[in-house]
């Protein structure tokens, strides 16, 4: 297994940037998720780290040593796909061992290989089937067990779990955990589901437009968001972004103020910074959503643990809690004014 580095990596079609200058270094045996909105880059970044698009400019190593310009298959690097991109005609056992008897590798070793990938996997009971006698999961876990034969440097995977259901996107998303856990390989992850990102990552990269927005642990993101647009981007329901005079925070340098949803928390009248009418609630049973409309037509979206009682129409007071606040300058950039007022009343 290896790490990555990546040197003021561009990447241009024709006139049109898509990677405008990535600096990132990976370590050898991380879980790093790439995560952005969609044609923010990510597949193209992991396309360029792999061999498979030509970078415009910048540079790219792995395990200490210059790739840029060596072919993808020079690279020592195996890539799993959404479209699981199996050969229909061949066993699963086949798919998985094919890559390998090309490379010539002796065929006790392959066995071995595909004996352990497939009891990772669990599909030793599977090896002689088609993939079209499989289900959609089954299909990627010989999709990852094609990647995990090969031994690779790094693993890259695009999307792996979008073609499937939610219940079974859930579970394979723990098998990949699991997966990492017991190999211990180096795997970067490409996704637009920030909760996959969330629950995966030992580190999160955030792309947006082309560059990197943050880079961080999944709780240093959701902790200390850099900037709205991670701010907003990282957490569901998203952060409450209020203009800081609406809230009678205004404070130096800040321009925006940021609260979770949770951390919005129904109080007295007399210890409110606002009263808030309920417009809808989203009763999920362990918690609720309440999606509500304040003064100047302020949208603040509550969370809170448990069931409530709470419907259309009713007014609820509610406090920001003050050690949770996240400010941001006109620029958009957290910022850190000096003092925080303890009420926000005139
Ligand atoms: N081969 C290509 N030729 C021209 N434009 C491309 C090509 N591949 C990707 N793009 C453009 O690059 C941008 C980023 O695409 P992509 O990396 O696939 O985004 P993501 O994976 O984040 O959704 C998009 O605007 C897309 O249209
Ligand atoms: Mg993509």
């Amino acid at each position: 297994m290896a790490g990555l580095e990546l040197r003021g990596v561009r990447k241009d079609f024709g006139s049109v940037a898509v990677l405008k200058g990535i600096d990132l270094s990976i370590r050898d045996g991380e879980f790093v998720v790439f995560v952005g909105p969609s044609g923010c880059g990510k597949s193209t970044l992991l396309r360029v780290i792999a061999g498979l698009e030509a970078a415009t400019a910048g540079n790219i190593h792995i395990d200490g040593a210059e790739v840029t310009r060596t072919a993808a298959s020079d690279r020592g690097l195996a890539m799993v796909f959404q479209s699981y991109a199996l050969y229909p005609h061949m066993s699963v056992h086949q798919n998985m061992s094919f890559a390998l008897e090309n490379m010539g590798v002796p065929k006790a070793e392959i066995a071995r290989r595909v004996d352990r990938a497939a009891r990772m996997l669990r599909l030793t009971d599977y090896l002689h089937r088609k993939p079209g006698a499989l289900s959609g999961g089954q299909r990627q876990r010989v999709a990852i067990g094609r990647a995990i034969v090969r031994d690779p440097k790094i693993f890259l995977f695009d999307e792996p779990l979008s073609n499937l259901d939610a219940e079974l996107r859930v579970a394979t998303r723990k098998e990949l955990a699991a997966l990492h856990a017991e190999i211990g390989g180096t795997m970067i992850y490409v996704t637009h589901d920030q909760v996959e990102a969330m629950t995966l990552a030992d580190r999160i990269v955030v792309l947006n437009g082309g560059r990197i927005e943050q880079t961080g642990t999944p709780l240093d993101l959701y902790n200390r968001p850099a900037n709205l647009f991670v701010a907003g981007f990282i957490g569901s329901p998203r952060m409450n972004l209020l203009p800081a005079d609406a809230v009678r925070l205004s404070l130096g340098e800040a321009t925006t103020v940021g609260i979770r949803p949770e951390h919005v928390q129904p109080c007295g009248e007399a210890d409110a910074d606002l009263t808030v009418q309920v417009d809808l609630v989203e009763q999920l049973g362990g918690e609720t959503f309440l999606y509500t409309t304040g003064p100047n037509d302020l949208k603040v979206t509550i969370r809170i643990d448990g069931q409530s009682a709470l419907g259309r129409g009713d007014r609820l007071p509610v406090r920001l809690r003050r050690e949770h606040l996240h400010f941001f300058d006109a620029a958009g950039l957290a910022c850190r004014p000096d003092t925080i007022p303890a009420r926000s009343h005139a």
